[in-house]
């Protein structure tokens, strides 16, 4: 259990997660060591591709040039086979649709070199509702395998209809009784034993938490619902990727699914966000919109995003490391995702979610890093070197600012070049020390050099003494919660490093007071970590609230815009949009938390990293940890209550649940 104001020391990553991160085995088929790229017939045609589309696409492939950035699987989907088997069991073609038949299809596709990739579903049809139902490959599946590799595929996409036996086989199942794991494994052995590597996407639209089992049986898994033709489907996607991004790696993917850019869904600015996620998470990059036929050519401007070099190195990278959420504002309506990328550079996307342009400043330290020695703006085709602390840009409206930043300082710490030295020599002026929180409990701490014969040093008008024949001075530092303190030192000292205040975690059970049907409950063993415990329905209808009096050494004062603390809000949502994906799912709750009544809306994304159906918490006892200020503490007891203030009426009154409070001084 825990005690009172139990000392916590502040994480890394300013967004992260608590518990399982067992990975399980690897499906080692030596393909996909990079993301998988191509086309795929299935956003543009649905369920209905014939030969004339594939040939006009696949040699647009190549003619617009894009076989040479990498996408090199042109696969059909749905909507390619004769309903039924033929007399010996195998699946077979639609003459009409493809009067050459797939054999010739394969040979085409491989003449252009490029990759073939075929489609086939799990259950007892492939997913295409209407008449006539078209079967599928379960119990099939060392016969379609071997069909697969005697016409040449290089790729088989598997899909989830019509395989829930329970239920009769209905078209789809969100919630089977049991796993569609076992689908996967045989389809996975059977293609495993081909002579002819096929790589092997596993599409279960995440259900049953594909993450955890997936990269044992695929190369890919799809982790969530279909993208849809409306905007809301990216950040309904990305909050969905957000607890799982850590399990993508060489070899094997999280597929956010297929890319809607060309399709005229979205403006430019909408595309730039939509490639540049899916390609700095590692998604296979599978163009989906129709490059070319005989009705339509994808415009220029789509095809110079998908042409992209820059975003397709980042999600090509040797490294392999797919970029995580880092931070998120809600009611500012922006976050940042980044991840590393070799040659010790990193990789860094602002989303600015609004839906008007706005210039937003990126604070280098919510990456972790001070200082970049080099930097590219993709989008804004901007170079710089040397910047420090943070970096503005004009971002359109649903617009990305994406960086590629190289030879970094790591967070904290300032070097004698980046400041500004007095015409007299004897003061640097450091104008942008970052500030996490507002707080007086910073510690700085200067080196001097070596020769120095200064014994008092001046910080920003107090003076200090250096302890005899040091060269090194520690001082308390008062800093805001702001990229723009101003630290003024006599004489100039060669480095600057400055270590944030601790942190105390106030766990829920600290949050005695509750009103309605807000409850705490405990978790099962190792859940809800740290605490072990959660408060569970706050906000719905009746806006319960869980409420806690917390003493803090220092802040502001308590007035709005100038009591900033910086906070950790530990919680569990699960709420994933399947059924709902299609209409109002967004893959988010709210929580609000009020400190002396100035309230802050969160908007958390999903947090489960284990089965919404099998496991024992469902996803609903995994912890994430959201990082955010918070305005109106002041200096020592602050009423600080949780709930979903404002939100009785929305598409889901209930809040998050919360787990504990992370606060830093
Ligand atoms: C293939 O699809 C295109 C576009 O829908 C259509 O114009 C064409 O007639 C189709 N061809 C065949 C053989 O079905
Ligand atoms: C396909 O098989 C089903 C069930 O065996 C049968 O009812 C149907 O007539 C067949 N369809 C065709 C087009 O042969
Ligand atoms: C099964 O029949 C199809 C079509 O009649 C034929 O193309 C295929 O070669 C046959 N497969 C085997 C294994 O006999
Ligand atoms: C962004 O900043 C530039 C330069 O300061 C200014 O001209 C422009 O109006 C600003 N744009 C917005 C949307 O605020
Ligand atoms: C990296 O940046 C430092 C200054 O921060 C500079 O001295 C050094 O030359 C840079 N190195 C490279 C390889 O650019
Ligand atoms: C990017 O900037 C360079 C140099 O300023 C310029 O030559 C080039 O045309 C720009 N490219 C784009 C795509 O705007
Ligand atoms: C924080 O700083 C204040 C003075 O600025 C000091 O009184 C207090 O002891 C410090 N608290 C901690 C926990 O370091
Ligand atoms: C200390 O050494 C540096 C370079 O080594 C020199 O520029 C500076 O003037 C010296 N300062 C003193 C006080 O001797
Ligand atoms: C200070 O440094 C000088 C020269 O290195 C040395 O002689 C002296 O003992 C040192 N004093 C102390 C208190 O360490
Ligand atoms: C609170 O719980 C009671 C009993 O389960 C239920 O009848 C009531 O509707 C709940 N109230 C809200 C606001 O959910
Ligand atoms: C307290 O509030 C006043 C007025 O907003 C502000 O000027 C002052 O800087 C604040 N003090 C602290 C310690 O934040
Ligand atoms: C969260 O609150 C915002 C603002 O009130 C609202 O638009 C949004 O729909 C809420 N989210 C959910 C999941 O209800």
């Amino acid at each position: 259990m825990y005690a009172e104001n139990v000392k916590w020391g502040l994480l890394l990553d300013l967004f992260s997660f608590l518990g399982s991160n067992a990975l399980s085995p690897r499906l080692d088929n030596g393909l996909a060591l990079t993301p998988p790229m191509g086309w795929n017939s299935y956003n543009h045609y649905s369920c209905s591709p014939n030969e004339s589309i594939i040939h006009s696409n696949a040699q647009a492939l190549v003619d617009f040039g894009l076989d040479t950035l990498g996408y090199h699987y042109v696969t059909i989907d749905c909507g390619w086979t004769l309903p039924n088997r033929t007399a010996n069991g195998t699946l077979t073609w639609s003459p009409e649709r493809f009067p050459n038949g797939y054999p010739a299809m394969g040979e085409f596709i491989h003449s252009l070199g490029l990759g073939f990739g075929v489609y086939s579903d799990g259950g007892v049809q492939m997913c295409m509702t209407g008449d006539p139902v078209q079967t599928g490959s379960l119990g099939y599946e060392q016969i379609d395998a071997a069909t697969f590799t005697s016409w040449g595929a290089d790729l088989l996409k598997y899909d989830n209809c019509f395989s829930d036996a329970a239920l009769d086989y209905p078209d789809v199942s969100y919630t089977p009784s049991t796993s569609p794991q076992p689908h996967y494994i045989s389809m996975s052995a059977a293609v495993t034993a081909q002579p002819r590597p096929m790589i092997f996407q596993i599409c279960d639209w995440g259900v049953d938490f594909p993450s955890l089992w997936a990269p044992d049986l695929g190369n890919t898994w799809r982790i969530t619902n279909d993208i849809t033709g409306v905007w809301s489907t990216i950040p309904r996607i990305l909050n969905q990727a957000v607890p799982q991004t850590s399990f993508a790696g060489p070899g094997h993917w999280l597929d956010l699914d297929m890319l809607q850019v060309g399709n005229d869904i979205f403006t430019v600015e909408e595309e730039k966000t939509h490639f540049t996620t899916w390609a700095i998470l590692k998604s296979p990059l599978t163009i989906g919109g129709a490059l070319k036929d005989s009705y339509t050519i994808m415009s220029e401007a789509s095809l110079a995003i998908l042409s992209n070099e820059d975003v397709i190195s980042y999600n090509q990278d040797s490294l392999g490391v797919a970029a995580s959420l880092k931070r998120k504002w809600t009611e500012e309506g922006y976050e940042v995702w980044a991840g590393p990328l070799s040659g010790e550079r990193m990789v860094i996307a602002l989303i600015n979610w609004m839906d008007v342009e706005r210039n937003l400043t990126l604070d280098f330290p919510v990456v972790g890093i001070q200082k970049a020695g080099t930097l590219k703006d993709v989008w804004g085709n901007v170079t710089q070197e040397d910047v420090v602390t943070s970096y503005e840009s004009t971002i359109g409206a649903h617009g990305v600012m994406l960086l590629e930043v190289g030879n970094l300082t790591a967070e904290g710490i300032y070097d004698v070049s980046d400041a500004t030295i007095s015409e007299d020599g004897t003061t640097a002026t450091f104008s942008q020390i970052y500030g996490l929180t507002t707080s007086s409990n910073y510690t700085a701490q200067f080196s001097f050099p070596t020769n120095t014969t200064d014994t008092t040093v001046v910080v920003n008008s107090i003076s200090y003494k250096l302890a005899c024949n040091s060269t090194m001075l520690t001082i308390p530092l008062s800093l805001s919660a702001s990229s723009q303190n101003i630290l003024s030192v006599n004489p100039p000292p060669k480095t600057l490093q400055i270590t944030a205040p601790g942190s105390n975690l106030y766990p829920s059970t600290l949050f005695t007071t509750l009103t309605g049907n807000a409850t705490e409950t405990s978790c099962l063993t190792d859940l809800c970590q740290p605490v072990g415990s959660k408060i569970s329905f706050l906000g719905g209808p009746t806006s319960n609230t869980a409420s806690a009096i917390i003493t803090v050494p220092s802040a502001g004062n308590g007035t709005a815009g100038t009591g900033h603390k910086y906070v950790e809000v530990y919680f569990c949502n699960n709420d994933i949009a399947l059924a709902t994906s299609w209409t109002t799912g967004t893959n988010t709750r709210n929580l609000t938390i009020g400190v002396n009544g100035v309230v802050t809306r969160i908007e958390v994304p999903l947090a489960g990293r284990s089965s919404e159906l099998f496991s024992p918490g469902k996803g609903w006892m995994d912890t994430g940890i959201f990082g955010v200020l918070l305005d109106g503490w002041k200096e020592g007891e602050n009423e600080v209550v949780v709930g979903n203030v404002g939100g009785e009426m929305d598409v889901q009154s209930w809040a998050a649940d919360f787990v504990g409070l992370g606060v830093v001084w």
